[in-house]
Parts: structure tokens; sequence; C-alpha cells
């Protein structure tokens, strides 16, 4: 049988030449599908004759056999060679460096850290954010804190001056947040429930005073305001902070012009082989000034002080960060070491809730 032979010869030819799998495909579908050559002789039996049949029958069974046979053949070796170069294409090297994605690697500084965390207890307590500028006017950063012209408590602070105005005034950069307060009172109505954290600057710089620092104000202004009040916010607040059940707080008299009375405040905690931890102990640490709104304050705030009266409070950030996460040098603070930043930084994604935890 000639064209079975020929028919043999072509589809084994195509089989051996498919690229790949695809073509190999194709062939067998021209081959041994629904209307495939193979296939169409196949039908051819069933109209000879008996003897017919009995020689034809195994020819063609014989050929779809041997084409079937070669098909699986070379499939599989298309099969194998695809693989090969898959692996050879996709081969990962196990020694390169991996490279932790942004997220990861990024830090959140501890300055920014412990201003979330202070937001977070103070807003749960009901209280607003308020920002001012970092330049002021000596008016707000003095003046209407009842700081009178010439007062020696100005020269408490060692204030960076601008150059003088052609009127002779001079602006500075805020020496503290207090400044804050008095916008604060100016466009607002009380009561009054705000901390303003951020930046100030004294001319003054070694292990624990940089020139530029962080501070955090505190303002309550109502009519039945009271130091009792004042008390326990701030004892809400150390428990908060420092993560403890309970703080001891110790309230020495002190003077500030913006306050009267004025007050400083010490907790309670234990130093031990350069550590300090608080909730515990006999020994105290200064932490904070605070005391009663000066009436003269309100009144230069246009706010009645026979009707209304208020406490406030400063706290250092940077002091209360290194108090927190032992950090013994402001200064390397603001170095920028990304060394330091990687031991100290918080993960970017970890932000402090009272509920989830302040610095888990
Ligand atoms: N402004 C003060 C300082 O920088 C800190 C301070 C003390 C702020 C008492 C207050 C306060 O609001 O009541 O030294």
């Amino acid at each position: 049988m000639a064209d079975v032979n020929t028919l043999e010869q072509e589809i084994l030819g195509a089989v051996s030449m498919a690229p790949d799998e695809a073509t190999l495909e194709t062939v067998r579908v021209a081959a041994l599908g629904k209307s495939g050559s193979i296939s169409a002789l196949l039908k051819t039996l069933g109209t000879l004759t008996p003897d017919e049949r009995k020689a034809q029958g195994p020819l063609i069974n014989g050929l779809k056999d041997r084409v079937t046979a070669a098909l699986t053949t070379r499939k599989s070796a298309l099969g194998d060679a695809a693989l090969d170069a898959r692996l050879a294409s996709e081969t990962v090297d196990v020694t390169l460096p991996v490279r932790e994605a942004p997220t990861e690697a990024g830090r959140i500084h501890p300055i920014s850290q412990v201003i979330d965390e202070l937001t977070a207890i103070f807003a749960d307590m009901g209280f607003a954010i308020a920002e001012g500028p970092d330049v002021e006017t000596d008016d707000l950063n003095f003046t209407k804190l009842n700081f009178p012209e010439g007062h020696p408590a100005r020269e408490m602070h060692d204030t960076f001056f601008f150059n003088p105005k052609p009127d002779g005034s001079r602006l500075l950069l805020r020496t503290h947040t207090s400044p804050v307060q008095v916008r604060t009172m100016l466009s607002q109505k009380p009561p009054i429930r705000v901390i303003c954290p951020g930046r100030t600057y004294r001319c003054d710089s070694d292990q624990t005073h940089t020139p530029m620092f962080h501070q955090v104000e505190g303002l309550v202004i109502d009519k039945g305001s009271h130091i009792g009040h004042l008390k326990w916010i701030l004892a809400e607040f150390c428990k908060a902070f420092f993560e403890v059940d309970d703080v001891k707080m110790r309230f020495r008299p002190s003077f500030f012009p913006f306050t009267e009375p004025s007050l400083e405040v010490d907790i309670q905690c234990k130093r031990d082989k350069g550590e300090i931890r608080f909730g515990e102990g006999t020994d105290w640490l200064e932490i904070l000034g605070c005391g009663m709104v000066h009436p003269n304050v309100l009144r230069n705030c246009g706010i009645d002080p026979n009707e209304y009266q208020g406490f406030a409070w400063g706290m250092g950030i940077d002091r209360i960060a290194m108090l927190k996460y032992g950090m013994a040098d402001l200064r390397a603070f603001f170095e920028a070491d990304v060394r330091w930043l990687s031991h100290y930084g918080f993960r970017t994604l970890d932000l402090p809730t009272l509920a989830g935890g302040l610095s888990a």
C-alpha cells in the first residue's frame, strides 16, 4: 500500500520536525483528529469487503499505533526541553542580598513617635491640637505671657533674635510653645482644651540641650477648671506614656511669669546602673512645669479672669523620649545618622494607639 507508506513518512517527518508542543498538537490533530488523515483511512474500512479489510486493517491500525507512539515520544522530548529552558532562564541567585521593601526598611524618628504617642493620649482625654509658627513676635513669645519689658525672666531664655526691623521690633525663634497658648486664646472662646506640640529654640548645646528642641504645651480654660483637674490629667498622662500602672508625682513651688501659682512636677523613679525605671523606687525626676494661668495672661488674650480660669503645662518632648526609650545623648536625635535611626526608630506602620499599645 504505497499511499499508507507515503502518509506514514509524511506524518513521522512532521512529528520529528515539530519545534514545539503547539506545532506537534497541530500535527496530531491533522492525523488522528476527527477529520484527520488516519481517521479518514480508518473510516474506509467499513466500506471494504471482508478480504480487503483483512489486508488493510492491520496496515492502517499499525500506521495509527506507530504515529501515536512517535507523537508520545516527541511530546515528552519537547516537554523536557521546554522545562530545561525554563529552569535555565529562571534561576535565582540565592547568594544575592535580599532588599527589604521600603515600608520595612524605613523608620519613624523617636520624636515623631513620641508626638504621636502623646497626641493619642491627650486626644483620648478630649484635647485638640493647636499649632503656631516657629518664627514669633516678641509680643506673643514674651509680653502677652506676662514677661514685662526688661524683666529678668526674659534673660532665662537664651533667645535667638532676628535683626531689628526699621520700627525697632524684632522677630525671634520661639523659645517655648507657650505663645501657641496665647494664639489659641486670642482666636477661640472658652472652653478651651488643647495641646501644642512643636519645635522650640534656645542658644544652648550640650549632652542634654540642643539649639532646636521640642516641647508640648497643654492649656485648659473653663469656668471651673482647677489644679485638681491638672493633677489628674498629668497623672493619667504619665501612667499612659510610661506604660505603668501607677506613678507618684511631687509638685514643687516654682516661678513662671505666665502662671500663678507655678509648680514644677517630679515623677517617682528608680535609678539603677544608669537605667531609669518609672512607677517604682524612691528617686525623683523633674519632667515639667505647670500652673494656673495668670489673670494678666487671660486679660491680655481678651478673656475675663473673673469669669474664666484655667491651667497650663509645658514639657520637653525630647527629654521624655530620652527617658522612655533610654537614649543618653540628645544631640544624636538631630545628627541624621541612619544607623542610629535604624536602631532607635520605629516601624512605619506601628502607629501608637491607646488600645493597641503605644510603643508595642
Ligand atoms: N514655657 C515654659 C518653659 O519653656 C514651660 C512651661 C511652664 C509652660 C509652665 C507652661 C507652664 O504652660 O504653665 O520653660
